[in-house]
């Protein structure tokens, strides 16, 4: 990959009313990062400019205020946006630019139309600031159902990359298919994943009377077998018997993993999801 060897070219961004550090190189062309370090990001746009002058003037005749799509989710002050990379190319071309910042491999930037987004704002008077988000392929011949994800560093580490990941096995359940991540995925969203697998696994078996298979439980969590079959392994609650995967568990076993697994700050609540498949 040439661009791992590539030198970081902006140090840091402006983002509504943040100062963010960059982690990585994105390919912001090269008349914008010259000479200079900081790159003014509109927070409702995302169009990027040089000088402070410039994003000042630029915020007085800026109108938008929230992402331009269609508002598919709403529950207290959170909200999800679906963007059509065909219908918003430059929106989501700058989007990609800015999850480069925090993502050290090569990621698209300019094919954006075979993509939507979903873009997580929480919500306030002025209008929807964009939390993080993820993108998803139209057509995944792989069942994957999320490429790209992204919490913007102000806004880590609080749950949300657990709430986009529920939100988009939301998405694969409404679709009646399962779904998995694309790899590689870099440690913060492999970590995020295992995260997010285990306590969706846990709190089922927790509930649940009666035997169930992986089958049943990637029916319940769209989460494809396989992923479910690694969670499991990880918390040994699996026994390869005659060729085939059981779950062994009894109510003490979980509840000490209950007990050690962090909570889900945040759900997802599937009746306040209006959205259909991508046709
Ligand atoms: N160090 C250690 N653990 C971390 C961490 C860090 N820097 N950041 C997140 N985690 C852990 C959290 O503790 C949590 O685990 P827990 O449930 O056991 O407590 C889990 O990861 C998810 O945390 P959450 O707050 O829901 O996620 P997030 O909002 O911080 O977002 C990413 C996670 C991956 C989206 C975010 O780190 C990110 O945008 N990274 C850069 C882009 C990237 O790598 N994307 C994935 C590849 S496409
Ligand atoms: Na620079």
């Amino acid at each position: 990959h040439e661009e791992i060897t590539k030198v970081k070219n902006v140090e840091v961004i402006e983002f509504g009313k943040f100062e963010v550090d960059t982690w990585y190189f994105s390919p912001y062309p090269e008349e914008f990062t010259k000479d200079t370090s900081k790159l003014y990001i509109c927070e409702f746009c995302l169009k990027y400019m040089r000088k402070k002058k410039t994003m000042e003037r630029h915020k007085l005749k800026c109108d938008m205020r929230h992402p331009p799509g269609d508002e598919i989710y709403r529950d207290d002050n959170i909200s999800f946006f679906e963007v059509d990379g065909k219908k918003q190319k430059i929106y989501c071309q700058n989007l990609c630019l800015i999850a480069k910042l925090f993502l050290d491999h090569k990621t698209l930037y300019y094919d954006v139309e075979p993509f939507l987004f979903y873009i997580l704002c929480v919500r306030d008077d002025f209008g929807c600031h964009m939390v993080g988000y993820f993108s998803k392929e139209k057509f995944s011949a792989e069942d994957y159902n999320l490429a790209c994800i992204l919490t913007l560093p102000p806004y880590q580490r609080k749950g949300y990359g657990k709430l986009l990941i529920a939100f988009s096995y939301e998405l694969s359940k409404k679709e009646e298919k399962v779904g998995s991540p694309e790899k590689p995925l870099s440690d913060l969203g492999k970590l995020s994943y295992r995260s997010y697998w285990k306590y969706v696994l846990l709190d089922i078996l927790r509930k649940h009377k009666g035997n169930l298979s992986i089958k049943d439980l990637s029916k319940l969590t769209s989460i494809k077998p396989e992923d479910i079959i690694s969670t499991l392994n990880s918390l040994n609650l699996l026994k390869y018997w005659k060729g085939q995967h059981i779950i062994s568990v009894t109510p003490k076993i979980i509840d000490d993993h209950v007990k050690k697994t962090s909570k889900q700050e945040m759900d997802i609540e599937p009746s306040k999801l209006h959205w259909t498949p991508f046709p």
